[in-house]
């Protein structure tokens, strides 16, 4: 019997049913920054494996004061670091920390090094949208490069054209679409409509409708032009496509102010959606975005833990982990397999 149980767990396993997530601390380490400790604890849950021990701490004036306890000479290093805000430090707080982490271990020896940052922040300023501005997203990748990041691993980032900012080094953008699509297609929604809150989320809009159709799941694409008066401002939307009596789902990488969802939310409701739920893979909710949230028509906000949610939540609102996501990437990485299954 017991040799049946073996021969089948082999047979699993070679059918891909099984990943490997052999994570060997002989070999490689995963160490986290303080921006979401949670997420890097479940990622060290799905590897088996525990968080190396870093101290990141502040000196009075608020430098940041780093020391590893682990010896990293010769050992592949998985740094897990959104550069997001939390209830203790901003946004460049964490790009720092993930910085001089880099720097460190680079001073260190380590054989490689691995930037898993789940919400890359600064994403949003991807292009010169006037004279005299820089092009954040370029400059953090190259001074992640720069300070010998050898890959890096993210999810969802704000737009694919990042991935080519970081001049030699591999990018992995994972997509969260089965965790998302496991959790509608408990739902019995019908008449789905996917919607992109403006042009250029419709990318993103369509790979959601060809993962639900590979799930057997129909639905129909629609979009909402949106305008913005300034930074964080929409002044004005307007939708192409047909949400009549559908079941809508919106979807985004980023709710900021709420105001993009928020008001699309409306509009798709004053066109005859039925009701309108959202996908959002990164929450960073600044100001009162959860109230507005809670305030709003949609019967379900879906997001994912890639920053960590600060206030309570409200009671539309649902967040699952990407911590198994980020884990088999690592694993993958790790093993020498093949990630691109998880890009989808
Ligand atoms: C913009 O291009 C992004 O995809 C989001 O739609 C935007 O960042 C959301 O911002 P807010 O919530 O402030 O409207």
């Amino acid at each position: 019997m017991k040799r049946i149980v073996l021969i089948l767990c082999i047979l699993l396993f070679h059918a891909g049913i099984y990943s490997n997530n052999d994570f060997t601390d002989e070999m490689a380490l995963l160490f986290s920054g303080n921006a979401n400790r949670t997420l890097s604890e479940e990622v060290a849950k799905y590897l088996n494996a525990s968080l190396g021990s870093a101290v990141v701490e502040r000196f009075k004036d608020g430098e940041i004061k780093i020391h590893i306890n682990n010896n990293v000479r010769n050992k592949d290093i998985f740094l897990i670091q959104s550069t997001c805000n939390n209830s203790s430090q901003s946004v460049n707080d964490s790009v720092m920390e993930l910085y001089l982490l880099v720097r460190t271990m680079k001073r260190a020896s380590a054989k490689s090094i691995t930037a898993v940052i789940p919400y890359y922040g600064y994403a949003r300023q991807d292009r010169k949208v006037s004279g005299r501005v820089p092009i954040s997203a370029a400059d953090i990748a190259s001074m992640l490069e720069s300070a010998g990041v050898d890959r890096v691993i993210t999810i969802d980032l704000h737009c694919g054209q990042i991935q080519g900012f970081f001049r030699d080094i591999p990018v992995d953008n994972l997509y969260p679409s089965n965790i998302f699509i496991s959790h509608f297609s408990k739902k019995n929604l019908e008449n789905i409509v996917v919607v992109s809150p403006d042009a250029g989320g419709v990318g993103r809009a369509k790979k959601f409708q060809e993962q639900l159709k590979k799930q057997n799941i129909q639905s129909d694409l629609a979009m909402i032009s949106k305008q913005r008066a300034q930074a964080g401002v929409v002044s004005s939307m307007n939708l192409i496509g047909d949400v009549e009596d559908a079941d809508a789902i919106l979807i985004d990488d980023i709710c900021d102010s709420g105001g993009t969802l928020v008001k699309a939310a409306q509009v798709l409701k004053e066109n005859g959606a039925r009701r309108v739920f959202a996908v959002i893979t990164h929450p960073v909710f600044s100001a009162n975005a959860l109230d507005l949230i809670e305030n709003s028509v949609l019967e379900e906000i879906v997001i994912t833990d890639t920053i960590p949610l600060r206030g309570k939540a409200p009671l539309n609102l649902s967040c699952i982990s990407v911590g198994e996501l980020l884990g088999e990437a690592i694993s993958r990485v790790q093993n020498g397999e093949s990630v691109s299954e998880l890009f989808q």
